[in-house]
């Protein structure tokens, strides 16, 4: 008997596993899945304490895709804390330094501003008001 069947057969399951392992490349690149999160807040947003962010330091608040800093005079600062190189979520404040965990790019909390590319466009300012003791973050800046 000739073996020739499993030989199209090896085809045929070659051609089908290309297929799932580019699909799965693309997504992984595609920015902002979910859209409307690309630019961060659309509303204003409750963020916490005040308290909880100190003089020269940042907090993130990952789940409201929000940072906040506070300069030495204690004014605060708000950006989003969507990346604006291909849209992911910063997951990564160390001090006052935001790392996104896609491609690297880095961001200085108070600021905004590309500190490390790819990304080129400083983060979306928002602004930031204490409403009771708690920080509330607004897409009106
Ligand atoms: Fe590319 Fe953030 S999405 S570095």
């Amino acid at each position: 008997m000739p073996a020739r069947p499993s030989a199209s057969r090896r085809t045929v399951l070659r051609g089908a596993a290309a297929v799932p392992v580019a699909g799965a490349a693309l997504a992984a690149c595609s920015p902002g899945d979910d859209g409307e999160a690309s630019a961060g807040p659309t509303a204003p947003v409750e963020l916490g304490p005040e308290s909880e962010v100190a003089k020269g330091g940042a907090k993130l608040y990952e789940d409201e895709k929000v940072v906040v800093s506070r300069a030495e005079d204690g004014s605060l600062k708000a950006y989003s804390s969507i990346c604006t190189h291909a849209g992911c979520p910063i997951n990564k404040l160390e001090g006052t330094t935001l790392t996104c965990p896609c491609h690297g790019s880095e961001f200085d909390a108070t600021t905004g501003k590309v500190v490390h590319a790819p990304a080129t466009e400083p983060l979306f300012a928002l602004s930031v008001k204490v409403e009771g003791g708690r920080m509330v973050a607004s897409p009106d800046a």
